[in-house]
């Protein structure tokens, strides 16, 4: 039986039980992902995966600020990134190989995607966001379950932690010299993953011109 989430979780607990399952089930399919394609193409896509849960005072902080009433029914409708899961690449082509096999899971649903890559953020900010569903099977109930997936680089990642980090200490109010020079490194990264992605390019075409 297919159940709606908010029709039949009404309480804290259940609803992370729920989210907890939720990051557990989509690790493990990464994991898997990345297994196999470790033994098909001799390489991982991944360099290393990072989930976590929204603590109770930031999903309180982001209904007040979309302003809606803290309850079970808004937070489950309404915060995405309840259960987050953060993948993060060696290369900007790994990003799409990534995206494609999470996308033809049979089993997600994808609900959204933001490609903050090829349109980054007025901050400079660069990433892939998928939002999707994964059916949480229980003893007599089967719940999809929302998880926010980000799909970046290891260059992006240090960018998007180092702002993040500058931005708290500001409280969100950085002076414009700082959000200008934030956008600049933004693209040395990207200038810094093209580069290490033609140099990739480069290296595995020598290496198949010198195994034939
Ligand atoms: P929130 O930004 O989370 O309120 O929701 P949204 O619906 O606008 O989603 P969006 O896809 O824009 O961003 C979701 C997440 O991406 C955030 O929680 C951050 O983890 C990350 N993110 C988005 N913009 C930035 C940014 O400018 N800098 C950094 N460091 N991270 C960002
Ligand atoms: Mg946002």
């Amino acid at each position: 039986m297919q159940q709606q989430f908010d029709e039949g979780v009404d309480s804290w607990k259940s609803v992370m039980f729920l989210y907890n399952s939720a990051l557990k089930e989509v690790s493990t399919k990464l994991e898997i992902l990345n297994d196999e394609f470790q033994y098909v193409h001799q390489y991982n896509p991944i360099e290393y995966i990072k989930s976590r849960i929204k603590s109770p005072e930031s999903i309180v902080k982001k209904l007040k600020k979309n302003g809606y009433e803290s309850s079970i029914q808004n937070m489950v409708n309404y915060v995405n990134d309840i259960a987050g899961i953060r993948i993060v690449c060696s290369f900007t082509s790994d990003i799409y190989r990534m995206a494609e096999m999470i996308g033809k899971q049979n089993d997600l649903t994808v609900v959204s995607i933001k490609d903050y890559i090829k349109n980054p953020k007025q901050s400079g900010y660069k990433s892939y966001h998928m939002l999707v569903t994964v059916p949480i099977f229980m003893s007599d109930r089967v719940i999809d379950t929302k998880v926010e997936i980000q799909i970046r680089t290891i260059a992006m990642d240090f960018w998007a932690s180092l702002e993040h980090k500058i931005y708290y200490k500001f409280e969100g109010n950085a002076p414009e010299y700082i959000s200008r020079e934030l956008r600049e490194c933004s693209g040395i990264v990207s200038v810094l993953d093209d580069k290490m992605l033609s140099l990739n390019e480069a290296i595995l075409k020598a290496k198949a011109e010198a195994e034939h």
